[in-house]
C-alpha cells in the first residue's frame, strides 16, 4: 500500500485531503493524472451500464436532501455502526473492527489497541452528515449529505416513469458523491467519509428479481475484466442475514484481496420494494407502475449494483502495478488497460536542440491531441522519458527521429513489452484509435 500511495502522490494521481493544513482525516484528492484516471473510469462505467443498456435511464441528483427522505428510508434509524471509546485515550473505534469481529455489547469487547485503556459502552452512532439549509438551524430545515445516491432514483421513480413511460425491466442510474461520517477511516481510498458511487436500481417484477440478479451478476463480473481488475483477486462474499443492510434480502459483496485484506469491493443487492414502500407511504405520493397490458398496479422490486469509484480505483491500480526489469534496467509500470490510461500517447523530439525535430514532433503532437489524451516531453534522454510515462501507465510513447525527416515514420513503443515499431505518421492515430476500442 506504501509503494502505491507513494506513487499516487509523487506522480500526481492521489493527494491527501487539505494537506498544507496538515490533512483531514477520511478525504483523499485526485490530482492532475487521477481526475483523468477516474474520468475514464466512470464513462467506461456508464457506457458499459447505462448507454449499452437502453433500459437504464440517467440521472444526477442533488446531494442535500431532507430529513424526510431518510426517516421513509430507515437510514435515520438504521444507518449506523456501533462504536466504542477508549475511556483513558478517548479515541474511537468501531467495535466490529476490535478483536471480536462479532462484538455488539461492551463485554464482547477487548481492550484499546492504542494505550490498553478500558473501553466504554457500545454505542449505535449514525454514519450521516447533518446539517441546515438557510439561515436558521431549526428541527424543520435540517437536511442531510447523502450517505448513499440510491435514494435520488428512489425519489425520482415517478418522474422517470411520467417522462420516459418505461416497460419493466427498466433502471435508473447515476454516478455521485455520497458522504458517510465513518468512525475511524482508513486503507487509503478504501474507507473515506466523501466517496464517489456508481450504482443503479433496477426495477423488475417481484416474481423476476432471481433472474435479474444473477444477469447483473455477470454483467459485474464483465465489468471488474473490462477495467482491468485482477479478477483472481475477487471473490464473492454471500451476506448473512444479520451483516446485511436494513434494506436488504439478499446480498452478494464483490470482494478484492486488498494488500491490507480481503474486503468489500461491490456490492450486488436485492432490495425487494423497501425502498417505493416507504417512500409512498411518507410522502402520499402513489408510486405504483401501471401494467400497460394487464393495467394491474404494483410496486416493482429492485435489484441494486453498486460500484464505489475509490475502490474501483484502488483494485485498478493495485492490479496494474509491476515492476520488472527491462534492457538489463529495473522499472516501475502501470499497466493500466489503455482505455482508462490517464495518458494514451507521449510524443518525443529525439532531441530537443533540433528545430527541424522539435517542428516535426509539435506537428505530430498536434496531430493527436485533439483526438486522444496525449502528453509533450522532451527532457532528459528518451530512456528516462520512457520510465516516467510507464509509472502513469502511459500504452504508447512515439519518437520523432532523424528518419522521420526523411520517410514519415516514427517509432511506436509498447509499454508492457518495450518493443519498438515504424509506422508511418499518417498511421499514428489509426493505429493508437482501433487499440482503444
Ligand atoms: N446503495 C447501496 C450502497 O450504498 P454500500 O455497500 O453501503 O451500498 C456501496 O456502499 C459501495 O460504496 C461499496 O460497495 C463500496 O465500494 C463503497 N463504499 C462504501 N463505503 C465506503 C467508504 N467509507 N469509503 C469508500 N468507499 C465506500
Amino acid at each position: 500500500m506504501d509503494t502505491i500511495i507513494s506513487l499516487c502522490k509523487r506522480r500526481g494521481f492521489i493527494f491527501p485531503g487539505s494537506e498544507i493544513y496538515g490533512g483531514l482525516a477520511g478525504t483523499w484528492d485526485f490530482g492532475p493524472l487521477g481526475v483523468e484516471l477516474a474520468h475514464n473510469i466512470k464513462n467506461l462505467w456508464w457506457d458499459h451500464f447505462v448507454k449499452k443498456h437502453p433500459e437504464n435511464y440517467g440521472l444526477a441528483s442533488s446531494i442535500l436532501m431532507p430529513e424526510a427522505v431518510w426517516s421513509a428510508s430507515g437510514h435515520l434509524e438504521g444507518f449506523s455502526d456501533p462504536m466504542v471509546e477508549c475511556k483513558k485515550c478517548k479515541k474511537r473505534f468501531r467495535a466490529d473492527q476490535l478483536s471480536n469481529p462479532t462484538a455488539k455489547r461492551q463485554s464482547d469487547c477487548s481492550l484499546c489497541p492504542e494505550c490498553n485503556g478500558e473501553l466504554g459502552e457500545v454505542r449505535q452512532f449514525n454514519l450521516m452528515f447533518k446539517t441546515h439549509a438557510g439561515a436558521t438551524a431549526a428541527s424543520e430545515n435540517a437536511v442531510y449529505l447523502r450517505p448513499e445516491i440510491a435514494q435520488g432514483m428512489f425519489v425520482h421513480f415517478k418522474n422517470v416513469l411520467d417522462t420516459m413511460r418505461p416497460t419493466l425491466p427498466f433502471g435508473i442510474a447515476q454516478i455521485g458523491k455520497a458522504f458517510r461520517n465513518e468512525i475511524a477511516p482508513r486503507d487509503f481510498l478504501f474507507r473515506v467519509r466523501e466517496f464517489d458511487l456508481m450504482e443503479f436500481e433496477y426495477f423488475v417484477r417481484e416474481s423476476e428479481w432471481e433472474e435479474h440478479f444473477e444477469k447483473w451478476r455477470k454483467e459485474m463480473w464483465a465489468w471488474i475484466e473490462k477495467i482491468g481488475i485482477t479478477k483472481d483477486l475477487v471473490h464473492e462474499l454471500e451476506l448473512p442475514k444479520e451483516d446485511r443492510a436494513h434494506y436488504s434480502k439478499r446480498t452478494i459483496d464483490f470482494e478484492f484481496d486488498f494488500p491490507f485484506g480481503r474486503n468489500e469491493l461491490y456490492g450486488l443487492a436485492y432490495r425487494g420494494d423497501h425502498d417505493l414502500t416507504q417512500h409512498a407511504k411518507h410522502s402520499g405520493v402513489d408510486l405504483r407502475y401501471t401494467d400497460p397490458v394487464s393495467g394491474e398496479k404494483f410496486l416493482p422490486h429492485v435489484v441494486e449494483p453498486t460500484f464505489g469509484l475509490g475502490r474501483t480505483v484502488l483494485a485498478v491500480l493495485l492490479s496494474a502495478y509491476c515492476e520488472d526489469e527491462l534492457g538489463g534496467e529495473k522499472r516501475v509500470l502501470l499497466k493500466l488497460d489503455p482505455k482508462i490510461a490517464p495518458v494514451k500517447v507521449a510524443v518525443f523530439p529525439l532531441v530537443s536542440n533540433k528545430e527541424n525535430i522539435v517542428a516535426k514532433a509539435r506537428e505530430v503532437f498536434e496531430m493527436l491531441v485533439s483526438q486522444v489524451e496525449t502528453r509533450w516531453d522532451d527532457i532528459g534522454n528518451i530512456g528516462k522519458r520512457y520510465r516516467r510515462q510507464d509509472e502513469i501507465g502511459t500504452p504508447w510513447c512515439t519518437t520523432i527521429d532523424y528518419q522521420t525527416l526523411e520517410d514519415e515514420t516514427v517509432t511506436v513503443r509498447d509499454r508492457d513489452s518495450g518493443k519498438q515499431e515504424r509506422i508511418l505518421v499518417t498511421d499514428l492515430l489509426p493505429y493508437i484509435q482501433a487499440k482503444l476500442v
